[in-house]
């Protein structure tokens, strides 16, 4: 049931199966912290509920994808085109791996590479914008190398771990992507 194939992971269509293994993400304070996600905890029915909004806007508004680390097939992370726009052919985009021991060894970097490859080339989708926090200096840095440019800064729009923090608006048009294929 693979769409995407790459060196280090694939990506597939999500599984409410997997249900279980994302609440623990959601749950995680870090993980939670890194995406600037929900901060009540989120129980098993919520969770459900969020694989039900994603399969009834999957194709129309948005494509979330399962990442599964080739090696050994685990289902380790999301990556999601959302809120897609087919007049200004735009999008947000987003990316977790949410199995934190198989964070820093190339797979966010080469699941997002395929995303925006899907984007841009399948979806014929002409610009992607996410938000960051400015501590989050590791998803910066892969988002620069994939060719987003810092198109903002959201001063003091969050709050995380005690702290105000700056978020970055970053974008990309379908000419900037650093594609290395
Ligand atoms: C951000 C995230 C998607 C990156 O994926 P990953 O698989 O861990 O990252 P990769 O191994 O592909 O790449 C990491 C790169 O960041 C660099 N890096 C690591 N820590 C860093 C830091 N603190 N500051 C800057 N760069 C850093 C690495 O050197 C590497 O760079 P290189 O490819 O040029 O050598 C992943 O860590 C993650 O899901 N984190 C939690 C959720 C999150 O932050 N999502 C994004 C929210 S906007």
């Amino acid at each position: 049931m693979t769409l995407i194939v790459g060196q280090l992971c694939r990506l597939r269509p999500i599984r409410r199966s997997n249900a279980m293994v994302s609440i623990g993400w959601r749950n995680n304070p870090a993980i939670r912290n890194a995406v600037m996600g929900y901060r009540f905890p989120v129980t098993e029915t919520m969770e459900d509920r969020w694989y039900d909004q994603v399969l009834a806007e999957q194709s129309g508004r948005r494509a979330t994808f399962a990442i599964e680390e080739n090696i050994d097939g685990v289902f380790i992370g999301f990556v999601h085109l959302t809120e897609i726009d087919w007049p200004s052919r735009a999008a947000q985009f987003g990316i977790v791996i949410g199995d934190t021991s198989r964070q820093c060894r190339g797979i966010g970097s080469e699941a997002s590479r395929l995303a925006l490859r899907y984007a841009f080339d399948t979806l014929n989708l002409d610009r992607l914008e996410l938000r960051v926090s400015e501590p989050n200096t590791r998803a910066r840095h892969i988002y620069q190398k994939l060719g987003f440019r810092e198109e903002g800064r959201l001063r003091r729009a969050a709050f995380i771990d005690g702290v105000a923090i700056d978020v970055m608006v970053m974008g990309i048009l379908r000419e900037e992507f650093a594609d290395e294929r």
